[in-house]
């Protein structure tokens, strides 16, 4: 029936009679002369018939309209020197349609325009609700094949290269502690009880190493309840992985071959290796994040030392308790960023207040090299604290410095937001430029305030470095994150698998004897059998693509996605069900919908 697919028309089918199917791009009728851009998911091919060269298909033709499902049978043909289209691959060519056969008509108004040959913006919301015929469009039918080249290059790898086998684990399970909420699914059959949706395949999969399957890997449905962001989605698609027997060194060795593999394949790029790495540490100080974007420069400097002892109170007290005082160095800055932009009411003074900081100081070092500063600076700090701090910064003329000034994590946090608008508004990022790099050297917890406990910063089944296990809470977890411009794409680490130091980080993170063998006393109980040591990681997929892809959005590398609101704007989940089948389950909802 089809002989070929509309896209994968060439030069070199001239003279060929071909059979397409497809849906009509848009039509065109040119003096009497109908052209029909014909569309399937590869492409699109130009149609033409006129009542003279092609009388059988000339009426069909005429009453095509957009989105319409045909049949067409035609004889490939060169296009006349003037209607060459070099901007489509099938450009060189059109078909003179013998038949065209109509299958199916669009009976209702288009809620928009599938053509994208004029393009024209359609709001998000639309899409999501039309999104079959948003996926007949070519961007996401784009991202769509590009998501299943790198799922494809992923099984290659890892199966023929490598040695791993797919395990499917359950979707209706027990909590998986990722840090997120569950989302839970009541039993009918054991009233009152409830699974939960994993939040990642992390038990099975380190049972799966006990059962001595020990390269598995799974392309595996997650769910978080977590709020949203441009790049997470409650239900969203994880490459999972799990080794045995392997260093720490040997798995990021073998992920580095994996991620080169996917580039090599996907996008015919070659990323240099080894990957580069930073500490945890190194990256906080650095850059005032764990993810950091290092296709620009824009190092933060701690400069808590040469401050802590100024009259500038709001720096010397930030050292004094315990805080830090660090610099944003803007090259350019003095004449790209108006004062306007970082006192009170500020776009950049909002964003960092946004992040909890209480104001923003600054130096300006102007074209001739004077330097320009809010009073405190002025009047409390001395002309060599001042000098020194513009050696220390690389301070040139046209520079300008913003400071950070408080707690560290909200000093970090306020920097790494500057340093990532500054960026961008200064152009200093090359789209082009791909950056992959390791952060290594986790910490095992870290504090958490509202529960006034300590918590995994991973997972409380990741190992410490051996040489740091004296003292738990300070020590460094066998845990490495994979950043790809700014973004995590993917991490893991090498896992407990002695039943003792399991039991020793439920306890440092508060889960008292009982309440680990409640949660987790099958697993506990699996590592008496024989446990190999283990460890493996896990890859955003949808991330992955989304950069990938070049979009801004996980959306955009998802076929049916969830808003910001967690909901399905197509099928309208979720929705209220019939009582009955509440009563089934045995549930009331409390529900008070607001007056
Ligand atoms: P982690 O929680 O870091 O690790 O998740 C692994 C990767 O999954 C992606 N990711 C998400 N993508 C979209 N939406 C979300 N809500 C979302 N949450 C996470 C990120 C992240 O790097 N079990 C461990 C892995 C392991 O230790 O082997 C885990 O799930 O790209």
């Amino acid at each position: 029936m089809r002989t070929h697919y509309c896209g994968q028309l060439r030069a070199e089918h001239v003279g060929e009679t071909v059979t397409l199917f497809g849906w009509v791009d848009r039509r065109r009728d040119h003096g009497g002369v109908i052209f029909v851009d014909l569309r399937d998911r590869t492409g699109i091919a130009q149609i033409v018939s006129d009542p003279e060269r092609t009388p059988k298909s000339y009426d069909a033709a005429d009453g095509l309209r957009n989105e319409y499902v045909v049949k067409i049978t035609g004889r490939v043909t060169q296009r006349p020197p003037e209607s060459l289209n070099p901007r489509i691959p099938t450009g060189e060519i059109e078909i003179y349609a013998d038949q065209i056969e109509l299958l199916n008509a669009v009976r209702k108004q288009l809620p928009f325009q599938v053509s994208t040959a004029e393009p024209e913006p359609v709001r998000e919301d639309l899409r999501l609700k039309y999104r079959y015929l948003d996926l007949r469009r070519e961007r996401m039918s784009r991202n769509l094949q590009l998501r299943h080249q790198v799922v494809k290059s992923i099984r290659r790898f890892l199966e023929d290269q490598e040695g791993f086998m797919e395990v499917e684990t359950p979707v209706l399970t027990r909590s998986t502690p990722e840090g997120a909420r569950d989302y839970l699914v009541p039993s009918r059959v054991n009233p009152g009880e409830f699974f939960a949706l994993p939040q990642s395949p992390q038990l099975f999969k380190q049972l799966l190493m006990v059962s001595g399957f020990d390269r598995y890997y799974q392309i595996a449905r997650c769910f978080r309840d977590e709020d949203l962001r441009a790049d997470r989605q409650p239900e969203f698609t994880q490459l999972d992985m799990e080794m045995s027997f392997m260093s720490l060194e040997e798995i990021l060795d073998l992920n580095e071959k994996l991620v080169c593999h996917i580039f090599q394949q996907v996008q015919g790029l070659e990323i240099p290796r080894p990957f580069p790495r930073l500490t945890y540490a190194e990256a906080m100080d650095r850059y005032g994040c764990d993810k950091p974007d290092t296709r620009y420069g824009l190092e933060l400097v701690n400069v808590s030392d040469l401050v802590k002892d100024s009259e500038f109170k709001v720096f010397s007290g930030a050292v004094a308790s315990g805080g830090v005082v660090k610099v944003l160095p803007i090259p350019g800055g003095n004449e790209a960023i108006s004062n306007v932009r970082i006192k009170p009411e500020g776009d950049l003074f909002n964003e960092a207040t946004s992040m909890g900081a209480k104001g923003l100081a600054y130096i300006r070092v102007r074209d001739n090299g004077e330097i320009d500063t809010i009073g405190a600076i002025k009047n409390n700090l001395s002309e060599a604290q001042k000098q020194e701090l513009l050696e220390r910064t690389g301070a040139q003329p046209g520079h300008l410095l913003l400071f950070g000034a408080g707690d560290t994590a909200t000093v970090n946090k306020t920097l790494d937001r500057l340093r990532q608008v500054v960026a961008r508004e200064l152009n200093l990022i090359d789209p082009s430029k791909i950056n992959l790099l390791w952060v290594v050297e986790f910490p095992m917890f870290e504090w958490n305030a509202d529960e006034k406990r300590l918590e995994a910063l991973h997972h409380p089944f990741t190992a410490p470095y051996p040489e740091d296990s004296q003292d738990l809470k300070t020590a460094r977890a066998q845990a490495y994150d994979l950043v790809l411009n700014g973004f995590e794409v993917g991490g893991g680490s090498l896992r407990i698998y002695q039943p003792d130091l399991q039991q020793t980080v439920f306890e440092t993170i508060g889960l008292s004897r009982e309440e680990a063998q409640n949660k987790f006393g099958f697993l506990l109980e699996a590592f008496e059998y024989g446990t190999p040591p283990h460890g493996g990681i896990a890859y955003g997929l949808d991330r992955l693509v989304m950069l990938l892809a070049g979009e801004e959005s996980i959306r955009d590398a998802i076929a049916f996605p969830k808003t910001q609101q967690a909901r399905c704007l197509l099928t309208n989940a979720p929705s209220t069900v019939d009582a009955k089948q509440l009563k089934e389950l045995q549930i009331a909802s409390t529900y008070q919908p607001k007056p």
